[in-house]
């Protein structure tokens, strides 16, 4: 049997999980999981390269970790570990520094936003984020990245960060593919801005169904349908969207002709996503509210999450180290 492609990728430790993140990653990674070996890291080092509070970061990073173990990153199927925990990550991160062209990272568009919002505290760790995420990739000689289109640039970058390894030092590291995912960009129940938490307009994963209905029942819906038997579209209707997650073609295509008749009211199609979303969010509500009741396997899950990275880790880290020169 020839060993499985490896994939990784790493997870911002921004809380508690949407359902953006859901269907347009998790869904995705898990499918993966079939194909390939999986490595998932949350990224508490890059977390704080920006201004933080400890007391929320370890908040946010633990409310991560049960998100994503519940939506179906379970140490079964995959190897789910915190960054910090393999401390290789940062080791080859400092030898990587050292074939990294400094005007690559000035270029990096994620830096440039990201030193706009920072202002008086931009760090030479903001600068040199996109070298431990090479680092976070080529240690496991990474065969592919599933990441979002704003990740582009840095998978670019990490290809040349080990093309000049590799130029320098002798080929070592393979150069990993980006897979752009099904990239199910949704926006947030405020139907104007991508879906987000800090932006207070998404609807939570493991949220309680009761409060996910009170956020879509006075949602915006097609602005045509100002009363009942007005006549709507479905393609201008960010509702409609969503049922594209959770819905069936054959129901989806039913209510667009509802809408369109309107022999279906706004409510009722509401309630439709509402029970079609909680099929698919209440068993992930009740995996974390049992991860949650344990959080020692929680731990020890996570231990042998960073156990099992460290061993690739430091294999790959000592080859490294060899090639250049380091006794
Ligand atoms: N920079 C990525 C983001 O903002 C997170 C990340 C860190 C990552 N290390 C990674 C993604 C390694 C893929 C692979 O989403
Ligand atoms: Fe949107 Fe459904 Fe209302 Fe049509 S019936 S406007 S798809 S919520």
């Amino acid at each position: 049997m020839s060993p499985r492609k490896r994939i990784l990728s790493g997870i911002q430790p921004s809380g508690a999980i949407h359902i953006g993140n859901y269907f347009g990653a998790i869904e995705n990674w898990v499918r993966l999981m079939d194909d390939y070996e999986c490595f998932f890291t949350i990224v508490d080092l890059h977390a704080i390269t920006i201004s933080y509070d400890p007391k929320l970061l370890q908040r946010r990073v633990w409310d991560a970790v049960l998100d994503n173990m519940a939506a179906g990153l379970g140490p079964k199927k995959c190897t789910l570990f915190i960054q910090s925990h393999v401390p290789e990550h940062t080791e080859l991160c400092w030898l990587l520094n050292c074939v990294t062209p400094l005007g690559e990272l000035n270029r990096m568009t994620q830096f440039k936003e990201k030193s706009e919002q920072e202002r008086e505290n931009v760090t030479a760790g903001l600068l040199n984020y996109p070298i431990l995420q090479a680092a976070d990739i080529l240690i496991y000689r990474a065969d592919a990245v599933p990441v979002g289109e704003d990740q582009a640039q840095h998978l670019e970058l990490t290809r040349e960060i080990a093309r000049r390894f590799n130029g320098r030092f002798g080929g070592y590291f393979p150069e990993p593919a980006t897979l752009v995912g099904r990239g199910a960009r949704i926006l947030g129940i405020d139907g104007a801005a991508k879906m987000s938490k800090s932006l207070g307009n998404a609807i939570g994963v493991t949220e309680d169904p009761d409060a996910i209905w009170e956020k879509l029942r006075p949602a915006k819906t097609d602005e045509a349908r100002k009363r009942r038997h007005d006549p709507g579209e479905p393609d201008r209707c960010n509702i409609y969207s969503y049922h594209k997650l959770a819905t069936p073609e054959a129901e989806r295509a039913e209510i667009a002709r509802g809408c369109r008749g309107a022999t279906i009211g706004c409510i009722d199609c509401k309630k439709i996503f509402h029970r079609n979303l909680m099929a698919v969010l209440d068993p992930v509500r009740e995996r974390r509210q049992a991860l949650a009741r344990d959080p020692e396997a929680v731990r020890e899950a996570l231990r042998q999450g960073a156990e099992r990275a460290r061993r690739v880790a430091r294999e790959t880290l000592d080859g490294a180290k060899k090639l250049m020169g380091l006794l």
